[in-house]
């Protein structure tokens, strides 16, 4: 059985090559502490999992959802945004669509706006479905570099002009994994008018803008005037509402870009559970301390990885949003060798930099995601095994 060309060039998901890493680790009777997968460790808030229970129980959910997503369930997604900024006003028939987590819809669009060859501009380190979906798509991925001395923000005046015209798509992702960096109004106005310029989609991908520290609130990208004349943004409730095993989210924005699609997950998947949607509505129009309660336990949590990883050498600044830390590897390592002797000598798994794309090579990545006790224990341990590093 000879696989598809498009398939035989995937390379194994980068989680799933650490599971196998781990798994060999634990085989060998190491306690292993995983600071690697962004999936959230405290529960789904009760009033969510409640009303789920209930709706599972109507007869009239067990049917087949509606493709797009339930009218209730987008309407609730269109109050949301305007109760998080007035500016952003939805249709909710037109311009949103519910979707199976936000990879589902990040890796479906590109099936939306690539023919063969065409370019899709993705961030570099950035998380890998972008690349992926736009190879799966027949779509070549152009990478624009986030360096540190940008503020990990893509240079768009560095991109070629024969890159630009070729491109069909832009993914931008604040605040960013893996790299926790944020991006004010003036670069989303910037890369708006760059998308208008070269007749590109901007696909923003929110997955984190409701964690921020320290007082700090992401803007969303259809908060900027004309966001919604070039493109969409991703969100879902994942990591607002720790529900990642839920796999329910949405694309919200342009009504041609969020029609399409729609036409493209209709002809592949069937929705999402009706009362998964119920049970998100009441997420959504709920109580909302429970996002400020998570954000508060990250914030601890950043505090104490920052300042860990300082007394070992590092000299890092605190994160304003996400749940990740990004840091470069000491002297003398790269990416894989770092992760791999930090496993080895402390059992603690970090992610390396370079799983993220090239210009992540040179750096880990930590997740604030995992019970704070166990955190600690890790940062105990590296601190123990190797004191201090040369950087
Ligand atoms: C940047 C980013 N976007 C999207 C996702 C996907 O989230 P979900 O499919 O659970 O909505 C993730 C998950 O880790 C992520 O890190």
């Amino acid at each position: 059985m000879e696989e598809a060309r498009r398939i035989q060039s995937l390379p194994p998901y980068l989680f799933a090559r650490i599971d196998e890493k781990i798994a060999e680790a634990k085989a060998k009777g190491v306690d292993v502490i995983s600071l690697g997968i962004g999936d959230p460790d405290r529960p789904t808030p009760a009033h969510i999992v409640e009303r789920l229970v209930e709706a599972a129980h109507n007869p009239e959910n067990h049917r087949y959802p509606s493709y797009v997503g339930m009218l209730e369930f987008r309407q609730a997604v269109a109050e949301w945004y305007k109760q998080r900024s007035p500016k952003i006003e939805l249709d909710p028939k037109t311009e949103v669509v519910t979707l199976i987590g936000s990879k589902e819809g990040i890796a479906h669009i590109n099936l939306c706006y690539l023919n063969p060859g065409d370019i899709a501009l993705i961030p570099d380190p950035g998380y890998p479905v972008y690349g992926i979906g736009a190879i799966l798509a027949g779509g070549v991925p152009y990478a624009m570099p986030l360096r540190e001395e940008n503020g990990f923000l893509p240079d768009l005046e560095a991109i070629p002009g024969d890159i630009a015209q070729k491109a069909k798509i832009m993914f931008l992702n604040y605040p960013n994994n893996p790299t926790a960096a944020i991006a004010d109004e003036a670069f989303y106005a910037q890369a708006i008018a760059f998308a208008k310029a070269n007749d590109i989609v901007i696909c923003h991908d929110a997955a984190y803008s409701e964690i921020g520290f320290d007082g700090y609130k992401a803007p969303s990208f259809l908060q900027i005037p004309g966001a919604k004349d070039v493109g969409i943004e991703f969100h879902s409730m994942s990591k607002t509402y720790n529900m990642t095993g839920w796999r329910i989210g949405w694309a919200a924005g342009n009504a041609k870009v969020i029609e399409a699609l729609g036409r493209i997950k209709s002809n592949i998947d069937s929705g999402v559970f009706q009362a998964i949607q119920e049970a998100s509505i009441a997420g959504l129009l709920g109580p909302q301390n429970v996002i400020e309660a998570v954000t508060k336990v990250y914030q601890e949590r950043r505090d104490l990885v920052i300042e860990g990883l300082n007394a070992m050498g590092w000299n890092l600044k605190k994160t304003k949003a996400a749940v990740y830390v990004w840091a470069q590897v000491p002297k003398g390592h790269n990416s894989a060798s770092f992760a791999e002797l930090v496993l080895d000598k402390a059992g603690v798994v970090i992610t390396p930099g370079n799983g993220y794309g090239e210009y992540g090579e040179g750096y880990f990545r930590v997740t604030l995601t995992i019970d704070t006790q166990r955190l600690k224990e890790a940062l105990v341990r590296m601190k123990q095994v190797f004191g201090k590093f040369e950087l």
